[in-house]
């Protein structure tokens, strides 16, 4: 090959912010995850319905098996069920010899009003010899490490309780990595329990005990453990491994809380920044659209520290009132818009007002009089369309008034931004465009940014990764994206930013068939995408400079973006509306809009059919694949009330 290049003619520069990271609440990449909590459920508060929904919805759930594959592993084990099975998700119980105890959820006398449920422990027969006790088992077990200390916290009321309560550690074979004894626990109001545990013995799959001995009733609430250290040792912080993986990519900026998470799944479950600051044991938890509670412990404020930490700048992104829920509509009524647009008003605040207003005077009584380092906003995630569009320049309207210098971002949905995703928006600073695509995509497409006109707004390729036909990520994947890197690079003058996702995956949880960061209780690794994002970074050119290549190519096939049961293709331009899926006879899925991710998740994720992957070709059309599943006889998609052509 001849590679001729010519740096008399400097062409487009290279954002400097080019390369940020994206978090969400997905596969447990924060509950269990970046957040160093090692109890599950400590505040009792997990077998809540999530706002907006009833007990007979249930919905589908992904399997929990690593790895599934998306779109062409088939995946059999999806099932619809409603995912809370107990009163007290992660909390089991025991007696020994002739003690006995029960155990249930209950919201009188509640340590507070916003997390109002704690653990009843009824002790009947137990002494020093015959014992009762619940156990929690973290998060796929407690990773105790020998030498290491945790810090302990909990709270405690009791009636006619005049035993001890011990604190233990305990190893999957019953032994004693840890403990502490509380002497005394007969207090009829609330009271907090604190000490450190220094493990003697480690196990990766510890749990975590507190054990009684005597008759009585004891009430237990907010049971809090954490590593003694975490990242830049803060309290309430994050686990040091995977908090330093993020870290050493130096991002330019942190994308938070999502996804998906962002649009709830109902409007009344969204996430509320509110409920996440604060003393955490008055956070109430949110529901994520990915089939868990979070406890809102990596909350707002934590988030905001985090990105200062790490020298990133904060780019929030909020609920615009539109959720995932399409049965009770997924946009909340224009006329009910109001708190929504105060609350992201104020949520700015939060961040960077002057400590006399209201919410910076909040942040400043959290022990952060600066302002922190907020940057971006985002109205809503991967929502598209017309009423979309009247409600982001509301929204954008109310922000710029107030912070003029504010860097907002417009979400597109999944694709290419175009003429409709860009109809009806006055102003877009940033255009958010969403590529999750297929092996060797990247190299077949290395034009994808040419097309676009300049001039008008910047883009931020707010969701990139290589995940089809890749397993859970390879070389091929890496490649793919470090291709999709060069080609933002090559087009600098217009796509300013960039974020993979998702960021992290929890392997006992995989919500996402490709993540960057992959980890368990006890270990983590980054995949090799992760280190060619890390290598195009750290070697960010400044400028393009004019290069002519000569190369005898092999061939290069071309991705086959392919479904088990069906493939359907349309053009984008003209068949936007009226789909309809049909499950064995029965309507499961009706929308006017496809490209709308918020519908297509619930296409994938909730509401049955199975495995789905809605992509976008080269020529503009839309493709659509469900793979089969075995407990649905047959898939019709229609469009605009027809039957699609190759679609079975
Ligand atoms: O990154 C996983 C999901 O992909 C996000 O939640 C959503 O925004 C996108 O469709």
């Amino acid at each position: 090959a001849t590679i001729t290049i010519d740096a008399s003619k400097p062409g487009n520069p290279v954002s400097p912010t080019l390369h940020g990271v994206f978090f969400e609440e997905i596969s447990h990449g924060g509950e269990g995850g970046l957040y160093a909590e090692l109890i599950q459920n400590r505040g009792f508060e997990e077998a809540n319905i999530p706002p907006g929904m009833t007990l007979t919805d249930g919905f589908i759930v992904p399997p929990r098996t690593p790895h599934f594959s998306m779109p062409n592993n088939g995946v059999s084990d999806w099932k619809m069920e409603w995912p809370i099975k107990s009163d007290y998700p992660a909390w089991s119980y025991k007696a020994a010899g002739s003690a006995a105890l029960q155990v249930s959820r209950t919201a009188i006398n509640p340590l507070n009003n916003a997390t109002p449920h704690s653990l009843q422990v009824d002790i009947s027969n137990a002494d020093n010899n015959n014992t009762a006790s619940i156990i929690n088992e973290g998060f796929w077990g407690i990773n105790v490490v020998a030498g290491d200390s945790y810090k302990l916290n909990f709270y405690v009321r009791s009636n006619e309780y005049n035993g001890s309560i011990t604190a233990m550690l305990q190893s999957e074979d019953g032994s004693t990595l840890a403990s502490h004894t509380f002497t005394s626990a007969n207090n009829t109001n609330w009271k907090r329990y604190s000490a450190t545990l220094k493990a003697n013995k480690g196990d990766k799959k510890a749990t975590f005990v507190l054990l009684f001995n005597a008759p009585g009733t004891v009430w237990l609430d907010h049971v809090s453990l954490f590593p003694s250290k975490t990242f830049k040792n803060r309290p309430n912080g994050l686990r040091q491994d995977l908090a330093q993986y993020i870290a050493d990519l130096k991002p330019a900026f942190i994308r938070w809380p999502g996804g998906c998470f962002v649009e709830g799944i109902t409007i009344q479950s969204a996430p509320d920044w509110k409920q996440t600051i604060g003393p955490v044991e008055q956070r109430t938890g949110t529901y994520s659209p990915w089939g868990y509670w979070t406890s809102n412990g990596f909350g707002y404020h934590e988030y905001l520290q985090y990105c200062e930490d790490i020298g990133a700048a904060a780019l929030y992104v909020f609920n615009a009132g539109v959720s995932c829920d399409f049965r009770s509509g997924t946009f909340a009524p224009d006329d009910s818009l109001q708190p929504y647009i105060q609350s992201a008003l104020d949520a700015i605040e939060y961040a960077i007002g002057p400590v006399t207003s209201k919410w910076g005077k909040v942040r400043a009584a959290a022990g952060h009089p600066k302002p922190f380092p907020l940057k971006y906003v985002e109205i809503g995630n991967e929502q598209v369309g017309p009423r979309y569009a009247e409600r982001y320049n509301v929204f954008y309207d109310a922000i710029k008034s107030k912070y003029p210098h504010l860097e907002t971002i417009a979400s597109m949905g999944i694709g290419d931004v175009n003429e409709y995703t860009l109809k009806g928006m006055k102003h877009v600073d940033y255009a958010d465009e969403h590529a999750y695509k297929a092996a060797g995509w990247a190299m077949t497409h290395f034009d994808h940014f040419d097309k676009y006109k300049r001039g008008n707004w910047d883009l931020y390729v707010g969701e990139y990764a290589t995940n089809a036909g890749v397993g859970a990520g390879n070389m091929e994947a890496s490649l793919s994206d470090a291709v999709y890197i060069m080609s933002m690079e090559k087009n600098g003058d217009l796509v300013k930013m960039s974020s993979y996702a998702p960021l992290l995956v929890d392997t006992n949880d995989v919500d996402w068939p490709v993540n960057l960061i992959n980890f368990d209780n006890a270990n983590s690794f980054a995949r090799i995408s992760y280190y060619a994002i890390k290598m195009l970074s750290e070697n960010r050119a400044d400028v393009n400079v004019a290069t002519d290549v000569e190369i005898t190519q092999p061939a290069v096939k071309k991705p086959a973006f392919s479904g088990g049961i069906g493939l359907a293709t349309w053009d984008t331009k003209t068949a936007y509306k009226d789909i309809e899926v049909i499950r064995n006879g029965k309507t499961v899925y009706k929308s006017d809009f496809i490209n709308d991710i918020s519908n297509w998740a619930l296409l994938r994720g909730t509401w049955g059919v199975k495995d789905s992957a809605l992509a976008q070709t080269a020529a503009g059309a839309q493709q659509f694949a469900m793979l089969k599943d075995k407990s649905f006889d047959t898939y019709t998609l229609k469009l605009k009330g027809k039957k699609l052509e190759g679609y079975n």
